[in-house]
C-alpha cells in the first residue's frame, strides 16, 4: 500500500495535464478513493451531449483514467509484465525488476486453467488479462486488492460470486465476454461496492437475470454492464425483492440487453414494482433492450398507455425498440403504439375458452374481450362465457 501512496503523491504534485481537479475530487469523494483523473472534457455539455452522458460523474466513470496509467505514459511510475513461467503443474510469475510500483499480468492465448495462485506474492498486481485461456474458477483472484482491470474473455467460467469481488474496491474493469456464463447470483450488481464501472458479460450463455441485478444500491453511478449476445427472456425475482420508496438507486448507468430473446413485455409487478411511480427512481439508468424478440401484443399496454412509466422510460434516449412479432407490426417502434392502443391485442385460443371457428381477443384499452365470430354461429347460442382475462393477462 505504501508504494501505491508515495505514487498517489507524485502524481498530485506533478501532474498538470487536461484533467479535471473539481471533478477527480467528487469522483473521489463518491467513490473513497483519489487515485482517478477524470478527463476536463466531462465538463462541458456540448461533450455530455455529444456522447450522451446524463451528466459529468457518468462521463468520468466511464472515461476516468487510473493514476498508475496516467503516470505511466510520463514516466513517474513503474509498471512492469511478468514473464510467465510454467513449471510442472504451477505457473511462476518471475519479476525481472523488483523496483517497480506496479505490476501487470499478461498471458493470452494460452492453456492456464486457473488464475495463478502465485498472484497472491504480488499484492501491487492492477492489471490482469488472461483472455483466451482455459479459465474455469476465479475465486484465487479476491487477495488483490488493488486490481483495476480483469480482462478475461474467452475462457471457461460458467459462474460468478459476489464475494470475490467484495474486498476489490479499486476494480473497475471486468471482461468476462464469450465465457460460458449461465446464471449470476441473484444480488450480484445490487450489493456490488466499489468502482466497478465497467463490467463485460455479453456472448455469454444467460436466459434469465434477476431484478436484483439490473439496478444497485452501494454503489451510485456505473458505465455499463453489457449482457448483449445472451440468451436473455425472462427477468426473475424469486426472493420477491420490492422497490421501495426510500431506497436509493444512484444515478445507476446503461444496461446494454441488446441482441436476447426477450420477447414478452415485463410484468412490473412480479418484477418489485407495485407502484409504478417508482420508476422515477430509475430515470437515471438506460436499459437497451432493442434488437430482441418482441412480441406486440396486450402485455404492451401498461408500457405504452401509461402517462407516468412512458414518461419515464421513454424520455431516455435507448428504448426505441421495435416489434419483432406479430408479422403485421414487424419492426414498428413500439412507443408510436399509444396513438393506437387498440392495436395492443392478446389473441385467446379454443384451448382458452374461445368457441370453435370465432376470433377472441383481450383488448385492454377497452377493458374488454371481443368474441368475434362473423356469421358463422348463430347468435341465439352464442356461448357467453368469457374467460376472466383481464387479471390473468396483466
Ligand atoms: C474509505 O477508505 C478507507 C481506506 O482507504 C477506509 O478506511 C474507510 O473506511 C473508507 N470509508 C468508507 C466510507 O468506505
Ligand atoms: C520515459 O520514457 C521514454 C520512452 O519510453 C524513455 O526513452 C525515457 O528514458 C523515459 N524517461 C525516464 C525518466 O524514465
Ligand atoms: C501449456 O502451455 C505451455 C507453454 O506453451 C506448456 O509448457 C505447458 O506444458 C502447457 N500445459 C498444458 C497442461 O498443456
Ligand atoms: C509465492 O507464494 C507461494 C504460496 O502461494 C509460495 O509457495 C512461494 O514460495 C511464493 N513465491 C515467491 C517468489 O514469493
Ligand atoms: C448454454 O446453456 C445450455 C443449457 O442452459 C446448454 O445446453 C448449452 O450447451 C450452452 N451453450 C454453450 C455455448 O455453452
Ligand atoms: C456490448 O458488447 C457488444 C459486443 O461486444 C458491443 O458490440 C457493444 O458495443 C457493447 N455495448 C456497450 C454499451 O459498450
Ligand atoms: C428464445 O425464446 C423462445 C421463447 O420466447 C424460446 O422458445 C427459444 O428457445 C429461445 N431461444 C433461445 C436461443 O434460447
Ligand atoms: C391475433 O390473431 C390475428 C388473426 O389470426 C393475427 O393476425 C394477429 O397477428 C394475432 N395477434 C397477435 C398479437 O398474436
Ligand atoms: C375494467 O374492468 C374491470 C372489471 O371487469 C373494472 O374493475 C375496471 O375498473 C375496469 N377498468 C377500466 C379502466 O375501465
Amino acid at each position: 500500500m505504501s508504494e501505491l501512496c508515495i505514487a498517489l503523491l507524485m502524481v498530485v504534485l506533478c501532474y498538470n495535464g487536461s484533467f479535471s481537479e473539481n471533478l477527480d475530487e467528487q469522483l473521489g469523494m463518491l467513490f473513497n478513493r483519489s487515485d482517478l483523473r477524470c478527463p476536463k472534457e466531462c465538463e462541458t455539455q456540448d461533450f455530455l451531449n455529444k456522447m450522451r452522458f446524463e451528466d459529468s460523474m457518468e462521463c468520468c466513470t466511464c472515461a476516468a483514467e487510473s493514476l498508475w496509467v496516467v503516470e505511466g505514459k510520463q514516466n513517474g511510475t513503474k509498471v512492469e509484465h511478468f514473464d510467465v513461467l510454467f513449471v510442472k503443474n504451477y505457473i511462476e510469475l518471475k519479476v525481472k525488476d523488483h523496483d517497480v510500483n506496479f505490476y501487470n499480468l499478461i498471458y493470452t492465448y494460452g492453456n492456464i486453467t486457473d488464475i495463478p495462485s502465485s498472484v497472491c506474492n504480488f499484492s501491487t498486481i492492477v492489471y490482469i488479462d488472461l483472455s483466451f485461456n482455459e479459465i474455469k474458477d476465479i475465486r484465487n483472484i479476491a487477495c488483490l486488492s488493488i486490481l483495476d482491470t480483469l480482462l478475461l474473455a474467452g475462457n471457461k467460467i460458467q459462474s460468478l460470486i459476489a464475494d470475490v469481488f467484495h474486498g476489490m474496491k479499486y476494480l473497475r474493469r471486468v471482461d468476462v465476454s464469450f465465457n460460458q456464463i449461465t446464471k449470476l447470483e441473484p444480488t450480484f450488481f445490487l450489493y456490488m461496492e466499489g468502482s466497478m464501472f465497467h463490467f463485460d458479460l455479453s456472448y455469454n450463455n444467460m436466459s434469465e437475470i434477476d431484478v436484483t441485478n439490473m439496478v444497485r444500491l452501494r454503489q451510485k453511478y456505473f458505465c455499463v454492464v453489457n449482457f448483449s449476445h445472451n440468451v436473455l427472456n425472462e427477468i426473475t425475482n424469486p426472493s420477491n425483492f420490492l422497490f421501495q420508496r426510500e431506497q436509493d438507486f444512484g444515478h445507476g448507468g446503461y444496461l446494454d440487453f441488446t441482441y436476447n430473446n426477450f420477447s414478452h413485455f415485463f410484468n412490473f409487478e412480479k418484477i418489485g414494482f407495485h407502484d409504478l411511480q417508482l420508476f422515477g427512481k430509475m430515470q437515471f439508468y438506460s436499459f437497451d433492450f432493442q434488437h430482441n424478440n418482441w412480441i406486440c401484443d396486450c402485455k404492451f399496454y401498461p408500457f405504452v398507455s401509461q402517462a407516468t412509466l412512458s414518461s419515464y422510460i421513454l424520455h431516455a434516449s435507448h428504448v426505441n425498440f421495435k416489434c419483432n412479432r406479430p408479422p403485421q407490426f414487424k419492426n414498428k417502434i413500439i412507443k408510436n403504439f399509444r396513438n393506437d392502443p387498440d392495436l395492443l391485442i392478446c389473441n385467446i385460443s379454443m384451448s382458452a375458452r374461445c368457441p370453435h371457428k370465432c376470433h377472441c381477443f383481450y383488448q385492454p384499452s377497452r377493458n374488454q374481450t371481443v368474441v368475434n365470430c362473423r356469421a358463422k354461429l348463430s347468435s341465439k347460442r352464442f356461448p357467453l362465457v368469457l374467460p376472466e382475462y383481464q387479471r390473468t393477462w396483466l
